[in-house]
């Protein structure tokens, strides 16, 4: 478990080797309670040097450039050709804490081989910290933007995440068709239509296949829950507050704490 505080301590004049062994410390992406979830996962890409403020404001500019009079609603979709990708909005909201993160890997409790794909992944938080406490699985992260694949790939290489990696495309596009994994990453990526029709896409291709959903907001939860009864139905999913995990072949357990 690491603090704010502690996590302060740390910043500074890393060279990449000091930064590789941070990287793998125990506890580095599990928040102690009373520190806030927002500010620990600033402070660790700050550590790492992950650019994202300046990579969102560089981008907004650009927004507002094209679309003057737009908003956080309009930026991202009159620049990535409709697609939804939520420029503007502060980046602690893109994006799914590290420590929340940390806390769903504990729950899934993955194996060494086990394959993670974050449809819509940002800067691929999910394949830094799966590589940091479950190495040996690996990370596919589909984006659309650019600039945030770049970004996420450029950390994995300099932190060593060799399993790790963003892939530049459209997971809404017609032709785009899902890969296997064992566990599928949704965090409301895009609009209702192509939520449902990457679900409807799930189904077909690993319905008969055991696999585990992580749905983050509240829209691809609605969907899985009216339209999907193989995921929500039939074994007992696990529901916090900002995300819910499904399975179709076990209940999910909440994680074990040893005391
Ligand atoms: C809410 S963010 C979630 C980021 C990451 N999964 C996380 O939890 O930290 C959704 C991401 O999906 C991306 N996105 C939106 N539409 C997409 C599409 N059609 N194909 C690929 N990525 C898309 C956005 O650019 C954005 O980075």
């Amino acid at each position: 478990m690491s603090s704010n505080a502690e996590l302060k301590i740390l910043l500074g004049d890393n060279d990449d080797d000091a930064l590789k062994k941070i990287f793998l410390s125990e506890g580095l992406f599990n928040c102690k309670q009373g520190s806030s979830h927002q500010e620990h996962s600033l402070l660790i890409d700050e550590i790492f040097g992950v650019n994202v403020p300046a990579l969102e404001k560089k981008l907004l500019l650009k927004g507002i450039e094209k679309t003057p009079k737009g908003d956080r609603d309009s930026w991202g979709r009159s620049m990535h050709d409709g697609h939804q990708t939520w420029v503007g909005l502060h980046p602690e909201t893109l994006q799914t804490s590290y420590a929340e993160i940390a806390e769903i890997l504990t729950i899934l409790s993955p194996q060494h081989d086990q394959h993670f794909l974050d449809l819509g992944a940002g800067y691929g938080r999910i394949g830094m910290v799966l590589h940091s406490m479950f190495f040996g699985c690996s990370f596919t992260g589909i984006e659309y933007v650019r600039e945030r694949v770049m970004e996420g790939n450029r950390i994995f290489q300099k932190l060593d995440c060799i399993n790790a990696r963003l892939v530049e495309a459209d997971v809404a596009h017609k032709d785009y068709r899902l890969s296997c994994a064992d566990f599928f990453f949704l965090y409301d990526f895009g609009n209702s239509l192509e939520i449902q029709n990457v679900l409807q896409q799930l189904r077909k291709v690993m319905g008969n296949r055991p696999i585990k959903v992580i749905a983050r907001g509240n829209v691809t939860r609605h969907f899985v829950h009216k339209e999907h009864a193989w995921l929500s139905d039939i074994f007992r999913p696990l529901h916090a507050k900002n995300y819910s995990i499904y399975s179709n072949f076990e209940d999910i357990k909440p994680a074990v704490t040893y005391y």
